[in-house]
């Protein structure tokens, strides 16, 4: 069989890289295992029952939402969502700028569908989400990518790598930007970096895919302004997401572009799945109408911010503080731990000896050479206790390095 399936398989699925990230996880999912790999939320602040009485629209409206939908989403949920998202989109957005997604890893490949051919580049931080270039890579992307500093991409060093990447005859197709709370970074992109962004997107037509599901949990600091609510010209796609501020399991998500871009991934949505679930758009949504969402998500972000001084103690507590150094997130989920000298995945294999884990840096740098004495962090999903003994064997086991 596998001689076969050799013969047939197309040239993406030879390439195909499965996330390192997904099959770690399998490793961290033994018992007694401290977790700070995955990106998860904590499962203890689900609204479980709020969804449960949501879940009651089923009753009434049964016969409509257990049937087919449209590939645009579930209307009531587009238009709760276009009011919902006013003030950070700048402006209510019309039905036909909005696609309801399956999760917003899908809006990824949507966009990646409508943009990219093999061999196309794509301009991202490094490091990045690696469920992001992943997808992208599995569409044949090539990466140009760009440092940070504390305050996101260094979008000064863009017009130069633009320049040189076109003058070697290659196509840009967007560049992807999370721009709140970073994954895994934890940065904030600063508002001046936002306006030059948009124009140098615009100076060199280029589209920016502004990748936000981390932004609604703010644990303190002012917002800023969106590139979507800057961008004058139609090249921002927004995503975001239900997957932080309910639950990841109702795989409800959205973006926000253009109603060109947008009707170019629809079409390529009704070849993936049709539509995303729509009893579960109706179930988001009735929970939405009920209040939960604007009553509920003030306790997720305060459950997050109390999670996230939990590991800020635990780190001041027990880390060297002459071989180790992090910036505290103002929100998100994650804290970018850089240890000089200590190779991170060197360090892994001992921390797991410790039960412990956390994910290498250089998995989210997708040209593969960077992030060597880094790693991530995720705060939201170990309890306060096991965060606090977590990061105690970390330190252990950092202690083990000369
Ligand atoms: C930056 C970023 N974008 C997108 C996603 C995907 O989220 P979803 O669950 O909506 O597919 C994640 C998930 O962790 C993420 O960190």
């Amino acid at each position: 069989m596998e001689d076969i399936l050799d013969n047939l398989y197309s040239l993406s699925a030879k390439s195909i890289r499965p996330s390192p990230i997904r099959e770690m996880l399998h490793l961290v999912r033994k018992p007694g295992m401290i977790s700070f790999a995955g990106g998860m939320p904590d499962p203890d602040i689900f609204p479980v029952e709020q969804f449960q009485q949501a879940a009651s629209i089923i009753s009434r409206e049964g016969k409509d939402i257990l049937q087919y939908g449209t590939t645009e989403g579930y209307p009531p949920l587009k238009e709760f969502l276009a009011e919902w998202t006013a003030p950070k989109m700048g402006r209510k957005l019309l039905p036909e700028e909005l696609l309801i997604t399956t999760g917003s890893s899908q809006v990824i490949d949507l966009l990646c569908w409508a943009l990219l051919d093999r061999g196309d580049w794509v301009i991202c931080e490094e490091p990045t989400f690696l469920g992001a270039t992943g997808t992208m890579y599995n569409h044949g992307a090539r990466f140009l990518t760009v440092p940070c500093d504390s305050e996101g991409m260094k979008v000064e060093l863009l017009p130069d790598l633009i320049e040189r990447a076109l003058a070697s005859g290659n196509r840009i197709k967007f560049i992807y930007t999370i721009v709140n709370f970073h994954n895994p970074l934890g940065c904030d992109l600063s508002l001046e970096r936002r306006k030059r962004l948009l124009e140098i997107a615009s100076t060199y037509g280029i589209m920016i895919l502004e990748d936000d599901p981390y932004g609604w949990v703010r644990f303190e600091g002012e917002e800023v302004q969106s590139l979507f609510s800057m961008d004058e010209q139609g090249l921002v796609v927004f995503a975001s997401s239900f997957s932080k501020i309910l639950a990841p399991g109702t795989r409800v998500a959205w973006c926000a572009g253009n109603s060109e871009i947008i009707r170019k991934m629809a079409v390529f949505k009704q070849g993936t799945d049709t539509c995303t679930s729509v009893v579960v758009q109706a179930i988001v949504w009735e929970y939405c109408r009920l209040g939960h969402l604007d009553s509920f998500l003030p306790r997720i972000v305060s459950h997050y911010r109390d999670k996230r001084d939990g590991m800020e103690a635990a780190l001041l507590k027990y880390m060297p503080a002459e071989r180790v150094y992090w910036q505290k997130p103002k929100g998100g989920f994650f804290y970018w731990i850089s240890a000089p000298g200590i190779p991170a995945e060197e360090l892994l294999k001992r921390a797991v000896e410790k039960k412990v884990a956390f994910v290498p840096g250089k998995a989210f740098y997708p040209t593969g050479t960077g992030g060597r004495d880094d790693f991530r962090m995720c705060f939201t999903f170990a309890s306060p206790e096991m965060t606090d003994l977590g990061v105690k064997k970390l330190s252990e086991a950092i202690s083990e390095f000369e």
